[in-house]
């Protein structure tokens, strides 16, 4: 009931009667009174007066209700491990297609290849459990389709250009500002679900470590909702594995990357390759010429320009 008013509440812009609340959510005023003094006693901003209720503040933190028609799919945590771990339970015991976990702080946020991924407070973290119908060979187009979405959100909501570095990095003026990791459970011919996890530099301030990174905050000067962010790009994301995915993935991807064209070195668990990278394969795959003029196609790897 909590999360059904708050929701009316953060959709509205003036006051909610208490008697329209009570009408559009089935219990009396006098409940609807006292689930408001339990969310005013857990630090909600909700000012009430003869006239009816009203929200102070609408919220940066990414609860349910501010999700529309999401809402009941998505978890939100102050603090887990990484929202890797707790999708990857959720999917396990059959979660929904499009379940989000998300969260403020994750005290183990993973990255890929085995790296750690800063998760203090300010940056968005969130994984989506997916279950698409497509071959596993196309599950890595998940994450490409991610990363346009998280580029054309960036210049709709900022009128920032954002440039893509293969496999799924999304930069900004050569800065890292989000990265992607997945996981897959499959079958040989289906995929039972994919954990597609995203981490955004949004009010945060990452330290560079081994690559220049930035923050959304850093880029505009202020600070901005983390949620209002999210909602645009899952509405996006959603919107477009709803519409014949992975139609134009490819293509979109290949506009917004900064990848091709480039001298780069890919680095794999078992050797390294040089050369241009001079296209992508409908798979996902880089494909580079080497030094020797050999053309090689490059499914999974850590890719540095050179
Ligand atoms: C990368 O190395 O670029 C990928 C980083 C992915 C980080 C996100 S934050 C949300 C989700 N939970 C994690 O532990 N990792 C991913």
């Amino acid at each position: 009931m909590k999360n059904k008013i708050m929701s009316v509440l953060s959709t509205s812009d003036g006051v909610v009667s208490g008697e329209a609340l009570s009408k559009r959510l089935g219990v009396s005023r006098v409940a609807i009174w006292k689930h408001i003094r339990q969310l005013q006693a857990s630090g909600f901003a909700i000012e009430a007066t003869a006239k009816g209720y009203r929200l102070l503040a609408k919220s940066d933190t990414p609860y349910p209700w501010n999700f529309g028609p999401l809402a009941e799919k998505v978890h939100y945590y102050p603090t887990v491990t990484s929202t890797m771990a707790r999708a990857v339970e959720l999917a396990r015991e059959g979660c929904a297609d499009f379940s989000i976990v998300v969260a403020d702080v994750q005290t183990q946020g993973r990255g890929r290849l085995q790296r750690k991924w800063q998760s203090e407070p300010g940056g968005l973290y969130f994984t989506i459990v997916i279950r698409p119908e497509i071959p596993p060979s196309l599950a890595p187009l998940l994450n490409l389709a991610a990363a346009v979405d998280l580029a054309r959100v960036l210049e709709q909501s900022h009128s920032i250009d954002a440039r893509l570095k293969w496999p799924n990095d999304v930069l900004v003026d050569g800065g890292k500002i989000a990265g992607i990791l997945s996981l897959m459970e499959a079958e040989s011919d289906r995929v039972n679900f994919v954990a597609l996890g995203i981490g955004i530099n949004i009010n945060n301030a990452p330290d560079h470590l081994d690559q220049p990174v930035t923050s959304l905050r850093r880029l505009i000067g202020c600070s901005t909702s983390r949620s209002a962010f999210l909602k645009a790009f899952l509405d996006s994301f959603h919107q477009r594995l709803g519409q014949d995915f992975p139609a134009d993935v490819i293509a979109e991807w290949k506009q917004l990357s900064s990848t091709l064209g480039q001298k780069v070195k890919i680095s794999t668990t078992t050797t390294d390759y040089e050369g241009i990278a001079v296209d992508i394969e409908a798979s996902g795959a880089l494909v580079i010429k080497t030094i020797d003029g050999d053309m090689r196609s490059v499914v999974f790897g850590d890719c540095f320009y050179n």
